[in-house]
C-alpha cells in the first residue's frame, strides 16, 4: 500500500498541469511616466505584480506554483496597475491614494513581498532606493488634484 504513495503523487502532479492558468499581458496603452531612475526601479521591483509587461518565469508553468504567481499577479495588477496610470491620472483622488500607498509600503518595506524579494536580486531595494521611491511618490501626489 505504502508503495503506491509515489505512483499516486505523481499521477496528482501530472494531472494538476491540465488545469489552465492564463498567464496574458494585455496590452499596456497608458504606462506611468516617470524620471528614468525611477521608471528602471518600480519595473526591477514593481512590475511583474503590477503591470501589464510581467516577466513570467518558467516556473510559473507549473501548478501548483502557477496559481500561487497568478493569484499574485492578478490581485496586484487588480490593486495597483502601473499600466493603467492614465485612468487613475484621470481621477485626481485616485491618482493621490495609489501614490501615498506606494509610498507608504515601499518605506515599510512591505513592497515587493519578501518572498518576490528572495526570488529576485534586482527587486532588494536598499534603504536609500525605497527613500527615492517614497519622496518621489509623495511628490506626486501632492500634485495631483490641487
Ligand atoms: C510578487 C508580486 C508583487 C510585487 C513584485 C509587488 N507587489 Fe505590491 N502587491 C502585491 C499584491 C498581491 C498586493 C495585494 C495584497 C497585499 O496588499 O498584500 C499588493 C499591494 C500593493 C499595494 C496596495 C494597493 C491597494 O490598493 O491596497 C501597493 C501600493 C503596492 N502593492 C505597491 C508595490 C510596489 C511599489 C512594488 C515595488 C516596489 C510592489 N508593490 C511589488 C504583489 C506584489
Amino acid at each position: 500500500m505504502a508503495a503506491r504513495w509515489p505512483a499516486a503523487a505523481a499521477i496528482l502532479i501530472v494531472a494538476l498541469q491540465l488545469m489552465p492558468v492564463h498567464r496574458s499581458n494585455p496590452p499596456a496603452t497608458a504606462d506611468l511616466s516617470a524620471p528614468p531612475e525611477i521608471s528602471s526601479m518600480l519595473r526591477d521591483a514593481c512590475y511583474d505584480c503590477h503591470s501589464n509587461h510581467t516577466r513570467w518565469p518558467w516556473y510559473s508553468a507549473i501548478a501548483p506554483v502557477s496559481w500561487i504567481v497568478y493569484r499574485d499577479v492578478a490581485e496586484g495588477r487588480r490593486r495597483l496597475n502601473f499600466s493603467d496610470w492614465d485612468a487613475y491620472a484621470s481621477d485626481p483622488g485616485t491618482a493621490r491614494r495609489k501614490l501615498t500607498q506606494i509610498a507608504d509600503l515601499v518605506i515599510a518595506g512591505k513592497m515587493a513581498p519578501w518572498y518576490y524579494r528572495a526570488l529576485h536580486p534586482r527587486a532588494r531595494l536598499d534603504p536609500a532606493q525605497r527613500r527615492i521611491i517614497a519622496r518621489w511618490a509623495a511628490t506626486q501626489a501632492q500634485g495631483a488634484g490641487r
